[in-house]
């Protein structure tokens, strides 16, 4: 007799005895094909997985009682289940609850058309994936690792969620930090490591007058507290002969992506916009940094992304379009382009111009002006990449100065202690602290 059919869906980032249980009860009901959720399925409600898709694989694929891995594209079974038509799906029976309920349910309707049954199996207690996720976490990561989880990232989320860091405690923040919305919850993707709020926060204009040496200095200071990937403002870029050194030094780091602007000279600000004599390179010499660039990567996954001046510069939208065709046939990994009119109309008209031409090429914004634009909309452009480049800076600045001006008034610090996070929390904020 033909062996019943049995359909697991998993992402099966950190196996436990919970799955091999689970697969356990499938294999004595037929033969088991575990659908293995791939990266954009499983970062459409939660954090990209650890493990890549090929690797989640290949290990579900070696687990006793399993006999074929299919991907899952989406979080939704349908698909699957009505192209292998299972006589049994077996999940935990965690799912009975909360926010999966509606995907059961789903998938009690689909499989009855055929009279397959739904097995829900008691869950495994005493093992918590939000604690061994913990653990990792605190385990950390490799450069290697770190570097390739942007790219991995741009290509399963519909727009990727970044945040300025110029500590280690911003780095905190945006590592930990989540809230849940609908159910789903949602955190920041990465860093984005600001010339601004570095300069700013040493007192200093943001016109390169900080180091490399510096900036990286201090950049290491997230980097051993976090594990999310890093994109770094790298300004002009300076010199090509310093620029491909800048290169080999990022990506020694982990460092996912350098973001250079095509100006030439003293850089000041693009915020500025006309206010300041701000220069835009030629289209070829800017060319020749991305080439040479890209020529000294070692890695394949590092990304160089092209900053697109023109509307900074007062320039219009073709001025815009020819440079980002260019700096793609130079190589660039991606483009950002930046504005900082109000109505974020002249990014859309770009964002739309150049994905009539290029489908994929990474494009990444920097909505500090148009904020009123939800990241939703930015994706229907075809933004991949938002950046919120200097939050973190702009709202503890304020709080800071609230607080001195406090302790000044009053001559003592009473009054200010409700503007301060409790003693007991700043103490326990940093683990190992005590
Ligand atoms: C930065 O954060 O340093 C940037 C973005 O380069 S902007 O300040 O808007 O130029
Ligand atoms: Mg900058």
């Amino acid at each position: 007799m033909e062996k019943k059919k049995v359909y697991v869906g998993m992402s099966a980032d950190i196996i436990h005895p919970g799955h091999l249980n689970i697969i356990h009860e499938a294999s004595k009901l037929g033969h088991v094909t575990v659908g293995v959720l791939t990266d954009s399925a499983i970062a459409s409600y939660k954090r990209l997985p650890y493990l890549n898709f090929d690797q989640r694989s290949l290990i579900v694929l070696n687990l006793k009682g399993v006999d074929e891995v299919i991907p899952q594209t989406t979080l939704d079974y349908v698909p699957n289940l009505e192209l292998i038509r299972p006589n049994f799906v077996v999940h935990g029976d965690d799912w009975k609850e909360g926010i999966q309920q509606e995907t059961r349910q789903r998938v009690i309707d689909t499989i009855s058309k055929w009279g397959g049954k739904v097995i829900d199996v008691p869950y495994t207690k005493g093992i918590s994936s939000t604690l061994l996720n913990t653990r990792l976490k605190e385990i950390g990561t490799t450069p290697e690792i770190r570097l390739k989880r942007l790219k991995r990232l741009i290509a399963a989320k519909s727009i990727v969620r970044i945040c300025e860091s110029h500590s280690g405690l911003t780095g905190l923040i945006i590592e930990n930090t989540s809230v849940e919305v609908n159910g789903v919850k949602r955190e920041f993707d990465g860093m984005w490591s600001s010339s601004l709020t570095d300069s700013t926060s040493k007192g200093k204009p943001d016109i390169e007058a900080v180091d490399l040496t510096t900036r990286l200095h201090d950049l290491n200071d997230a980097l051993e507290c976090t594990t999310k990937p890093v994109i770094f403002d790298g300004d002009t870029g300076g010199k090509i002969e310093h620029f491909v050194f800048t290169v080999r030094t990022l990506e020694r780091l982990g460092i996912s992506a350098v973001i250079i602007e095509d100006k030439i000279g003293l850089k000041k600000n693009s915020l500025f916009g006309t206010d300041a004599v701000q220069t835009q390179d030629t289209i070829e010499g800017f060319c020749d940094k991305i080439q040479a660039g890209k020529r000294a990567q070692i890695t394949d996954d590092f990304m160089i992304i092209a900053r697109i001046e023109s509307f900074i510069a007062g320039k219009g939208l073709d001025d815009a379009l020819g440079r980002a065709l260019a700096y793609i046939k130079a190589g660039a990994d991606g483009i950002m382009i930046h504005s900082k009119d109000k109505s974020g109309e002249d990014i859309k008209n770009f964002c739309l111009a150049l994905r009539k031409i290029h489908k994929s090429i990474p494009i990444v914004v920097v909505p500090t002006t148009y904020n009123h634009i939800s990241e939703d909309e930015l994706a229907s452009w075809g933004v991949n990449v938002v950046i919120y480049a200097n939050h973190m800076l702009r709202s503890a600045y304020p709080a800071m100065l609230n607080t001195a001006k406090s302790i000044l008034a009053n001559a003592r610090s009473y009054e200010a202690n409700d503007l301060c996070m409790p003693i007991k929390e700043i103490l326990e904020l940093i683990p190992g602290t005590k």
